[in-house]
């Protein structure tokens, strides 16, 4: 056995729900890799949170997933790799049935909502909503669930966004931090606010979710 170094790695499946267009996915047209290995990430479908931690880049071009899209990576904690599977759910109704079959093997979760639609986060909030849906498809409590509040680069908090020709618009933000985070406080939920085009609190998020499931 000399000279050899065994490397063990662990491979969690995390899940990402939520509704369509809050930020779970961004498809690009680059080919998948045939590896996964430290910090290299990679689908041909890749959600911006993740394609953002691999590339450090965003891509504005989007298109709704359709069913599953997977991709991968890993973070190393304690000297140790630790890689994920990401299976990027779409948010659309007619794809249920086949997105919640993926529910079962989950070690982590996702609850991804918009900051900016106050509907995406009562859809995760409310009775029947995602995480009651996570719930009762995974019958514990056992997966490590994260609330992500997505698009923070939109929230404009406390000043005018100020269009062409200088009329107003609307504070762009629809869900409060507080009650965000006092919502996954009472949940016994990881919380924390990203955006997938300034890349804040991306990177902070899969480690996050990974460091605690491992
Ligand atoms: P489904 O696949 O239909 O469930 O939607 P999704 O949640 O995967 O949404 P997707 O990632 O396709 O993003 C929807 C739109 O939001 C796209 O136009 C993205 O470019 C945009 N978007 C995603 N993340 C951000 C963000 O952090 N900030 C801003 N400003 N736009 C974002
Ligand atoms: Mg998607």
């Amino acid at each position: 056995m000399t000279g050899i170094t065994a490397v063990m790695v662990l491979v969690y499946f995390v899940l990402l729900l939520g509704d369509s267009g809050v930020g779970k996915s961004k498809c690009t047209s680059t080919p998948p890799y045939p590896n996964c290995h430290p910090n290299t990430y990679s689908s041909t479908h890749q959600t911006p949170v993740v394609i953002r931690y691999q590339k450090n880049e965003f891509n504005p071009q989007s298109r709704n997933t359709i069913g599953v899209d997977f991709s991968s990576g890993s973070v190393k904690i304690d000297g140790k790799i630790v890689g994920a599977h990401f299976w990027d759910t779409s948010g659309q109704e007619r794809f249920k049935s086949i997105t919640s079959s993926f529910y079962r093997g989950a070690y982590g979760a996702f609850l991804v909502y918009d900051i900016t639609r106050r509907d995406t986060f009562e859809n995760i909030s409310t009775k029947g909503g995602w995480l009651d849906e996570l719930r009762q498809s995974t019958n514990e409590n056992g997966v490590v669930t994260m609330l992500v509040g997505n698009k923070s680069d939109l929230a404009g908090e406390g000043e005018s966004l100020g269009g062409e020709g200088g009329e107003r618009e609307e504070v762009r933000r629809q869900v409060s931090t507080e009650e965000a985070k006092a919502f996954a406080d009472a949940n016994g939920l990881l919380f924390m606010e990203t955006s997938a085009k300034d890349a804040s609190n991306v990177e902070q998020a899969f480690e996050g979710i990974l460091t605690e499931i491992y």
